[in-house]
């Protein structure tokens, strides 16, 4: 596909991830298995997210240039098909720092603060003030990466939430500019399961917590994992009654298991008595290990062939560059920047 406009009467949806680490279950949970439905339903753009990556690893870039490399394999690895979806590199999309740019000008620095996701990053991180600006504004550059691809759909997980509302009012306030609705709206797709807790019974499951499973990780390892898993502190004797709230086990469960009636069987079993982590546990094991045998494999087939995965992405991102390219020019012209050319 070489043009530039929307060639199809599809809705656009676009989407990203930080090549921070490979990709683990969380995400899987959160948004990938929405991708893989929209790539027939949508024109789909998946974006490496390189760039945003650096915001808060600028001293360690090696660790982001590694990821790019994982992280294609991972979206090769679930399924996502380069013939149905277009996947880039953020950086190969130069168009978009001209638009961050512009946008940094339609957000207050208070505005930025005051985004929880952002906020929760810099706790986490322990940046206190020495936040990078790149970091703070982060969320202006990922509104030009919604908006450059005119996307109406963004499948992510709830924690993208500011990001979209902050993308919403940047493109508003181009609109107004321009005098004409130049940029549509866009909105999040949920996944059904919402966010998975991390497998030491934290919020969130994250790599930088180091409390996710990789999707390529070893049969071997993901059994550890899971026989690892945070489950009820209070479930001390396998008659006492347990608790499915916070159970990262019941979380995971209910994510993946396909056999949602035998799931609610157990609930209720649990939260009687009589039944034991470990009897949960494998049941568990069984279930990832079906869902992660197949992507183990394509992932491992992909990163055999490192060359045929950076053409997958020299290809998308030459018609993610033309097609942000094209956008950008429109608002560029909104702000009346003179053409030389
Ligand atoms: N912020 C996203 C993350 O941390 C990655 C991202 C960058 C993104 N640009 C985006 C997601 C645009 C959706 C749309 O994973």
């Amino acid at each position: 596909m070489t043009t530039t406009t929307n060639a199809t009467d599809l809705p656009i949806a676009l989407t990203g991830d930080r090549p921070t680490g490979p990709l683990h279950l969380g995400h899987h949970a959160g948004s990938l298995v929405t991708r893989l439905a929209l790539q027939d339903e949508t024109r789909m753009f998946v974006m490496i997210a390189d760039t945003q990556a650096l915001t808060d690893n600028a001293g360690d870039p090696g660790r982001v240039r590694a990821n790019v490399t994982e992280v294609l394999a991972d979206y090769l690895a679930v399924g996502l098909d380069p013939a149905r979806c277009t996947i880039f590199l953020q950086s190969a999309a130069p168009a978009l720092a001209r638009l961050s740019m512009l946008y940094m000008n339609l957000v207050t620095v208070s505005r930025l603060e005051r985004n929880p996701t952002v906020k929760a990053e810099i706790a986490q991180k322990g940046m206190a003030r020495d936040i990078p600006a790149g970091f703070l504004a982060y969320p202006a550059a990922q509104a030009a990466d919604i908006t450059a691809f005119r996307a109406t759909l963004v499948p992510v997980g709830e924690d993208q939430l500011p990001m979209l509302e902050i993308s919403n009012e940047i493109a508003r306030r181009v609109n107004r500019i321009a005098g004409r609705d130049i940029l549509p709206e866009s909105r999040a797709m949920l996944s059904r399961t919402g966010r998975l807790p991390g497998v030491d019974g934290q919020a969130k499951a994250s790599k930088s917590l180091g409390n996710a499973i990789a999707l390529g990780i070893g049969a071997d390892e993901l059994r550890e994992a899971v026989m690892r898993m945070y489950t009820d502190p209070g479930h001390i004797r396998v008659a006492d009654p347990g608790k499915v709230e916070g159970n990262v086990v019941f979380a995971h469960l209910d994510a993946f298991d396909p056999d949602r009636d035998e799931v609610e069987a157990l609930k209720a079993h649990y939260r009687r008595g009589g039944l034991g982590d470990m009897v949960l546990k494998r049941r568990l094991a069984g279930v990832l290990e079906t869902t992660l045998a197949p992507i183990r494999e394509r992932r491992a087939a992909a990163m055999a062939r490192p060359d045929e995965m950076m053409d997958v992405l020299a290809t998308g991102s030459r018609v993610a560059a033309a097609v942000a390219e094209e956008t950008t020019r429109l608002v560029e012209d909104a702000f009346g920047i003179i053409r030389l050319d």
